[in-house]
Parts: structure tokens; sequence; C-alpha cells
């Protein structure tokens, strides 16, 4: 587990960007934490890390958004609008999760059943001051614990 301390969106922001130049084909990045934690703004940082040049904007209502300028897919879907798991599998996630992007999934937790057992997982928290933000990664699998290793050499923010 490593745990970062953002003390603004723009950290939050800088942390997914880190993890983001990390990705590789196929991995899968769960984010949970209540509304207005910075999902969104972490999820902007990763396709920054990927090199993906559109503006990477929340998908509440389209539930996936595909970004393609990047240096592999960006798959950034928001699952808070979906009534079951079962939707997932309608919406084709499978070929998301296995394909040749990275699968970004804000509100996780929700349809936890569906995701693939390796993956990476973030849990964002508020913290006492107001823009401050604790944000949770835990690997499972061992490529997302040499992933996790390589983040925690990040010297720039947190800990
Ligand atoms: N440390 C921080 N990290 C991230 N966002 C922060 C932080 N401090 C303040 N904010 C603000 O909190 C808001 C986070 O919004 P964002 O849409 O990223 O959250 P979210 O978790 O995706 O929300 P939702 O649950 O609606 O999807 C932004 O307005 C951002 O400016
Ligand atoms: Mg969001």
């Amino acid at each position: 587990m490593v745990r970062f301390i953002s003390k603004n969106a723009k950290d939050t922001y800088n942390i997914g960007e880190k993890l983001g130049k990390l990705l590789f084909p196929g991995s899968i990045v769960c984010l949970t934490g209540d509304l207005g934690t910075g999902k969104t703004a972490f999820t902007q940082g990763i396709g920054k890390g990927l090199g993906v040049t559109e503006h990477v904007v929340s998908p509440t209502y389209t539930i996936i958004n595909e970004y393609t300028s990047g240096r592999i897919p960006l798959y950034h879907f928001d699952v808070y609008r979906l009534g079951s798991s079962d939707e997932m599998y309608e919406l084709g996630c499978d070929e998301y999760f296995y394909g040749d992007g990275a699968t970004v999934l804000e509100w996780a937790d929700s349809v936890e059943d569906v995701i693939p057992e390796e993956r990476l997982w973030i849990t964002i928290n508020k913290l006492e001051e107001p823009d401050q933000r604790e944000i949770i990664m835990e690997a499972s699998g061992l490529i997302y614990e040499k992933l996790l290793k390589e983040m925690e050499k990040s010297e720039n923010i947190g800990h």
C-alpha cells in the first residue's frame, strides 16, 4: 500500500500524471471516493501522463469516454449511474479490460464483481483541511506491485 497526501487539485492531477506514465496496455485503475473527492481530476492527470491531448471530461452521463491521442488508449468509465454490474457486460467491459488501452473506473466499488482481480485499487479520502486528500493505492498482482514501487520513488509529492 502506498499513501500520498494531496494538498490541492493540482497535486492530485500530478500524482495521476505520474501514474499515467507507468500504465500499460490492459492496465486497470479502480477509483473510489465520495462525491467531489477528485476522481476525475486524478484521471485527467492520468490522461496527461499517457500523452492524451484531448480534454478529459467526466463521463458521468455517457458512462465511458475513450481517448486515443496518447501513447495508448485511455478508457475512462464513470459507473455512478449504472443500475447493476450486468450493464457493464452490456457495455462490453471485457473488451476494454483486456484491450490495448488503460482502463480507469470511477466508482469502481459499485461494479467490483466484474473487474479482473489484478488491478490497482485507489481510494481518495477527504481530510480535515478543505483541499487536502489522502490517496491510497493498493496493488493486486505482481505487475501492479512493481508499478507501485515505481510510484513510491516519486519524490515530488506526498508521503
Ligand atoms: N486535493 C484535491 N484533489 C482533487 N480535487 C480537489 C482537491 N482540493 C479541492 N479539489 C476540488 O474538488 C473537486 C474535485 O472534483 P472531481 O470532479 O475531480 O471529483 P470526483 O471525485 O470526480 O467527483 P464525482 O464524484 O462527482 O465524480 C474539484 O472542484 C477540485 O478543484
Ligand atoms: Mg468524477
